[in-house]
């Protein structure tokens, strides 16, 4: 059910950010701050900061930072209602839900309806499982003789399905259950009799979603069906509650081992999650035998940033590890990849060796991905050189989706000496393939006018990468979106000369001053979400309002909420200006003459990109009229420069 914006509001204000986080971690007050170790990585020294006066927390050594809700869904993995729930809870605030419109009211009871028939199927399933002759001889017997014990069995809920043909859909259908809604979650099949049970004689193994729901099934026959006239497993139908590209098996038992773990361990069947709990290793989750998509992979990155895939010794199983990798490489997490030994699974590894043995092997075993992949593709090729090529190539490309620039420059380096390849040989292979990439994103992603990111890239010499192609001004437009966020209520005084030449001191917003300077000027942020800020700051002065920084935190927009968090996280020091050379004659002038050195030195930088932009055209310019025409152009942006430099009664020194 949808919460209805005003209360949402009237939850996050009550909610103070000290209390909500003090119940998880233990703070400590210094300075106006409270601090405490992070809950979200490891660390000896306390840098997880929480700001009451903003009602914020951040964590300057691994950069999460949000409101109570987003604490509350980083730490207890709740989703963002869920969140604010359990906030209207603590707060004794009642929610009145909204109103749901008839489709949402359709929708939402279609889905509700197929929860509650895959309680009431798994249900029957495990009572049979456990109650029925037919249950115990059979099914239970099945798992006992592959060596699994009750409490794996009880706790992953697995059950029974009776050889009958009907069974289930009967019982169903006695309980009111319709032939529609069977067929639809696809607990039952349609046959020239009637409808039968899809899993009949099979063991059961609910799949759960996030939240411990059941959201489909999948059924394991019983004997080895060498003619395989029917599949080994026979899985749920995708539904309106079961999208399988999204769901992970076993993710519901796992995500607090892998939280706490700090890694997922990625296995390819049921039956290799249930050993691994069994023998205590809880951090394991199955693809169950698709490769892995982006949503999986942004499921598991909720709780950790590392992952570690467990595959059979044969070679299929070595391959399926190759596949799906290289996403989880350009979401920029860790990928390991532990061989077992030739014949075995993870379920039959854990099966004939002590826990010691397994932990044991998995550390010890455990091989950077990058150079599991190199050694095994420089084994294809051997000697061949043109295979040898292809390898680099691939390797290259591999290295170029990891968006960090360091981890990049480590693997160059690792990579340089298993492939006996010069560094400098990989370093180029590199850059181009990332400067085609950086135009294609910059072209897609903001599509504002960037500062020449071409003369950037062209100018750049061949060691360095995308992080150093940052668009001018990056840093100087953060600062000033830095300072609408903590400033922009604030008043100070403009002084400008009017229509008929006389000097007029104003009172204006810090955030109207900096919006209006910008916007005469034409000025455009290069980042999609810094421009957001200033948008809505644009928005908000023509309303006569200016939003306080608790709308930008607490945005239902993430990417604002995160920027703002961000930003407002770090104290400013409001003294910087002194280093440009501004005389600050009263205390008030301070806030001031910040926010014009911010948008001095802003202003300063792009002007002086786009003046390079101008020189690099003209050198290739043939005709003169072109040529003029950028002359012109340059003198312009030189004169802005003058002008903004006297402005602020500072002399370029050039
Ligand atoms: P056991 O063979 O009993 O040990 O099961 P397993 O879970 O180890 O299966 P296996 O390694 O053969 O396959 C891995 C996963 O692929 C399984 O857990 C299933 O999710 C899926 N899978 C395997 N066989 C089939 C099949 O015949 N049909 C479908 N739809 N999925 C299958
Ligand atoms: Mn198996």
């Amino acid at each position: 059910m949808a919460i209805p914006r005003e209360t949402v509001e009237q939850i996050l204000q009550a909610a103070h950010i000290e209390e909500v986080v003090g119940e998880f971690v233990t703070l400590k007050k210094r300075g106006s701050n409270l601090w405490g170790n992070c809950p979200f990585h490891n660390e000896k020294t306390p840098s997880f900061s929480v700001n009451p006066a903003r009602n914020i927390f951040k964590c300057f050594g691994c950069g999460k930072a949000g409101d109570s809700a987003k604490f509350l869904m980083e730490h207890e993995h709740f989703s963002y209602p869920e969140a604010l729930r359990y906030l209207a809870k603590k707060y004794n605030i009642k929610i009145e839900e909204r109103e749901q419109t008839a489709e949402e009211i359709m929708q939402q009871s279609i889905r509700e309806k197929m929860f509650n028939i895959n309680e009431f199927a798994n249900k029957y399933f495990v009572d049979t499982l456990w109650n029925t002759d037919e249950g115990k001889t059979i099914g239970l017997q099945y798992f006992r003789e592959r060596g699994y014990l009750n409490p794996i069995i009880e706790k992953f809920q697995l059950g029974y399905s009776p050889a009958k043909w009907d069974a289930f859909t009967t019982y169903a259908k006695q309980n009111g259950y319709s032939d529609e809604l069977l067929e639809q979650i696809g607990l039952s099949l349609k046959g020239n009799k009637g409808l039968y049970d899809r899993y009949h004689g099979r063991v059961m193994f609910p799949i759960h979603n996030l939240t411990g729901r059941v959201i489909g099934f999948g059924g394991r026959i019983l004997v080895n069906d060498p003619e395989k006239k029917s599949p080994k497993y026979q899985n749920s139908p995708e539904s309106e509650i079961y999208d399988k590209k999204q769901t992970l098996y076993g993710i519901y038992f796992a995500k607090n081992a892998i939280a706490r773990q700090d890694e997922c361990i990625l296995v390819e069947g049921y039956f290799d999650v249930l050993r691994m709990h069994q023998i205590g290793i809880e951090n394991v989750v199955a693809s169950s035998g698709t490769s892995l998509t982006m949503e999986q992979i942004r499921l598991v990155k909720r709780y950790t940033k590392n992952i570690t895939m467990l595959y059979d010794g044969d070679s299929a199983g070595i391959h399926a590890a190759l596949r799906g990798t290289d996403m989880i490489l350009g979401e920029g997490m860790n990928v390991r990849i532990v061989v077992l030994p030739p014949e075995h699974d993870p379920d039959t590894f854990g099966k004939d060796f002590s826990v010691e043995y397994v932990s044991n092997y998995l550390k010890e075993n455990a091989k950077d991905f990058i150079r599991f992949k190199t050694e095994l593709l420089l084994k294809d090729a051997e000697n061949d050189p043109i295979k040898r090529g292809q390898v680099i190539r691939d390797i290259v490309e591999t290295i170029s989706v990891i968006p960090d620039s360091i981890f990049r420059i480590t693997y160059v380096k690792e990579c340089s000496r298993l492939l006996d390849m010069p560094e400098q040989t990989l370093t180029n292979e590199l850059n181009k393939i990332l400067r085609a990439k950086l135009k294609k994103t910059l072209g897609i992603e903001d599509n504002v006018v960037v500062p020449v990111p071409e003369t950037n890239a062209t100018t750049q010499n061949q060691d360095e990468t995308v992080e150093d192609q940052l668009p001018a001004g990056y840093y100087q437009e953060r600062e000033l979106v830095k300072l609408l966020l903590m400033y922009g209520k604030e008043m100070i005084v403009d002084e400008r000369i009017n229509e008929s030449g006389e000097r007029i001191l104003e009172q204006v917003s810090v955030a109207q001053f900096i919006i209006d300077d910008l916007k005469n000027d034409g000025f455009v942020f290069t980042n999609a979400v810094n421009q957001k800020i200033f948008n809505i700051f644009d928005h908000a002065i023509d309303e006569g309002i200016i939003p306080d920084d608790s709308f930008f935190v607490s945005n239902e927009d993430e990417t604002i909420a995160e920027r703002a968090a961000d930003l407002l996280s770090s104290p400013y020091k409001l003294d910087q200006w002194e280093k440009y050379g501004i005389f600050v004659k009263q205390e008030q002038d301070v806030l001031k003459a910040t926010v014009l050195s911010s948008i001095y030195r802003y202003k300063d930088l792009i002007i002086e990109a786009r003046r390079k932009a101008v020189e690099e055209e003209l050198k290739t310019a043939a005709d003169p009229d072109d040529q003029l025409i950028l002359l012109k152009r340059k003198k312009d942006l030189d004169d802005i420069r003058m002008q903004i430099n006297k402005e602020l009664g500072i002399v370029i020194a050039k």
